[in-house]
């Protein structure tokens, strides 16, 4: 693994692109004043709504609500990571990406590029072989898989021998390189074979396309109808989401995803034009899956499970595994199929309307959750608790849960119904984020990478809780529309000194804007990228000043700064005040209540 890109970099790679020729070069753009637009590329429309500013070097759709810098353009709309992004950009300008040393500790293991070399060269070959096995042709066509499915999976065919792999790989890779991928396996008398022998081959690629395992099916009957790749130091089951780089790449605007079982159902799927399903390969969804499909802005998943038993003990680890990522963004859903139904065999009955009909009417996390709660304690889905001690189980369970959950405004709905379900209070430590005069919760607190805030949802989510206006908020906007204006704070370092939230933020913004004068507004935005301040800066900066003037803008800053050390005094003022009849004060702090109170009156209106 590479170490991190140093800031500087990241600084300078953004005010050296122009996020108009970035944008312009995929969507052409047209000039309407001092602002660029076009049709969004992210959502469906016939008048532009999307719009880019040059002097901000930020994008913004006021259809839905996309907006971000050119990193973030380009991680959506070609569906890149931040550093992929990062590295698409220094290429334009044909620089290098720098890399922080890893620092301290262990200097990190640095993994053999070679392996994925190989592992691609043993795909290519197994692609070749299908075509020349008749058996396993038939059986593709008897499963039927169309030939442009098992192109876009890559899926091919391993020979019936014991040897084929080491006369092709061993010169160029060795011996050593086919064990460690686990291509070749050794005995306990010595002998060295191949792993996968007269088996349909799926290769199984990570998120940037490259192989790093395989899952063999026999043709037909036999054990283990499953063969995949043992964990290798490039594959790791438990991480690794099969399907995935193909649903990124044939699926233009990923809105969705669709969690399975089998490589089959993947690929029946997407023949049937369901790009996003992706699948676990046969172990439980662990937690690292989960932070693998939340990673690209998807808000959107069904998990689907068999309608069993033991399917619902499977999505109910699933469910457990999601509780840290549930968040009043993402839609997430349970689809139990019908008995003896998988998803193959479900979408060659229903197409992929039917298909996408059922996956509308899965089960919200909410029901489940209730319902796998009751089910746990042996209570039926339907029942009400009559018991005290059913209540007390229920609610003890629930609020366990409800703990791993991040403050939404889902998690409060949840408890209020536990609570009237089980009719007793629980002792759930659940904030209230969004009681008024509680200034930072509500929008400071996000997980999603999106720059994507819902402004025109149903009332009542998180995302249209109006922000009051403060002068901290308001100074913070207009900071980011005119970073040089933080020249004029005579003295940042006294706003750490006052009491007030948003003000550590304020400070933050001032010392970056004061130590890089020429930063705009996407650069600063990309200092806080998955911080907790992502958010909340979001949305101070899709404010419009109310002034355009410069030099009116000045004065709206230093207003917001009388007005923001107005307020500090009179916090303090009155908390002395309150301390002095409470507890009395000492000699300090009777001299700071004088001054104060001359000071309040001096600076009365
Ligand atoms: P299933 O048994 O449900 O198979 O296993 P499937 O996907 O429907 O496959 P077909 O339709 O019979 O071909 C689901 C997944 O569990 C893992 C595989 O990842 C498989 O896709 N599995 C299953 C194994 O790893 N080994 C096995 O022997 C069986
Ligand atoms: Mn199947």
């Amino acid at each position: 693994m590479a170490g991190r890109i140093p800031r500087e970099f990241i600084d300078q790679l953004l005010s050296r692109i122009d996020v108009v020729d970035v944008i312009n070069g995929r969507v052409p753009l047209k000039k309407a004043g001092r602002e660029y637009q076009a049709c969004c590329p992210f959502h469906n429309e016939k008048t532009p709504s999307f719009t880019v500013s040059p002097a901000k070097q930020f994008f913004h759709c006021f259809g839905c609500g996309m907006h971000g810098s050119a990193i973030t353009f380009l991680m959506e709309y070609e569906h890149l990571e931040y550093v992929e992004a990062i590295e698409a950009l220094a290429r334009t300008l044909g620089v290098e990406v720098p890399r922080e040393h890893a620092g301290r500790g262990e200097p990190r293991k640095k993994t053999d590029a070679s392996l994925y070399g190989l592992m691609e060269a043993v795909a290519q070959h197994y692609r070749t072989q299908l075509g020349q096995a008749a058996n396993a042709m038939a059986y593709i066509r008897q499963r039927g898989l169309s030939p442009e499915v098992v192109q876009q999976y890559g899926i091919g065919y391993a020979a019936d021998e014991w040897e084929r792999l080491i006369p092709l790989f061993g010169r160029d890779y060795g011996q050593q390189k086919l064990l460690a991928c686990g291509l070749q396996i050794e005995n306990d008398s010595g002998r060295i074979y191949d792993r996968f022998r007269d088996r349909l081959m799926f290769p199984i690629r990570d998120r940037r396309g490259r192989v790093i395992g395989f899952g063999g099916r026999v043709l037909g009957e036999g054990s283990p109808k499953y063969l995949n790749s043992p964990e290798t130091e490039i594959f790791h089951k438990g991480t690794e989401l099969y399907g995935l780089y193909e649903a990124r790449n044939n699926t233009r605007k990923l809105e969705r995803f669709l969690v399975v079982e089998g490589y089959m159902d993947v690929v029946a799927l997407a023949q049937y034009g369901i790009t996003y399903a992706v699948a676990t390969m046969g172990t439980a969804t662990t937690s690292d899956h989960i932070s693998q499909l939340f990673k690209y802005g998807v808000n959107q998943v069904v998990f689907c499970f068999d309608g069993d038993r033991a399917g619902e003990e499977a999505a109910w680890k699933a469910l457990k595994n999601l509780l840290p990522a549930v968040n009043d963004e993402r839609e997430i859903r349970f689809q139990f199929l019908p008995t003896g139904e998988d998803p193959d065999s479900l979408v060659r009955k229903l197409d992929k309307a039917g298909y996408e009909a059922e996956l509308k009417k899965a089960l919200p996390f909410s029901r489940f959750f209730i319902r796998g709660i009751k089910e746990g304690l042996g209570l039926k889905a339907e029942a009400t608790l009559h018991l005290i001690e059913d209540s007390a189980r229920f609610a003890a369970e629930a609020s366990a849960l409800l703990d791993q959950m991040p403050e939404s405004l889902l998690k409060k709905s949840l408890l209020q119904e536990i609570q009237r379900l089980g009719q007793v209070t629980t002792a759930a430590p659940v904030q209230d984020t969004y009681s008024s005069g509680h200034f930072e919760r509500p929008w400071t607190r996000t997980y999603g990478r999106r720059y994507v805030e819902k402004s025109q949802g149903a009332p009542g989510r998180p995302g249209d809780h109006e922000v009051k206006k403060t002068p901290v908020r308001y100074a913070m906007t207009l900071l980011l529309h005119s970073p040089e204006l933080a020249g004029s704070i005579p003295n940042p370092e006294k706003l750490l000194e006052w009491e007030m939230p948003g003000l550590i933020l304020l400070y933050k913004l001032v010392e970056i804007i004061e130590e890089n004068p020429h930063i705009h507004a996407a650069g600063l935005l990309e200092r806080f990228r998955g911080t907790e301040y992502e958010n909340s800066l979001l949305k101070l900066m899709n404010w419009q000043p109310k002034e355009a003037d410069a030099q009116m803008l000045q004065q709206e800053f230093q207003d917001c700064f009388r007005q923001i050390k107005r307020q500090a005094r009179r916090k303090a003022l009155e908390d002395l005040l309150y301390k002095e009849q409470t507890q009395g004060l000492n000699k300090q702090e009777k001299h700071d209540l004088l001054s104060l109170l001359g000071d309040i009156h001096d600076t009365a209106e």
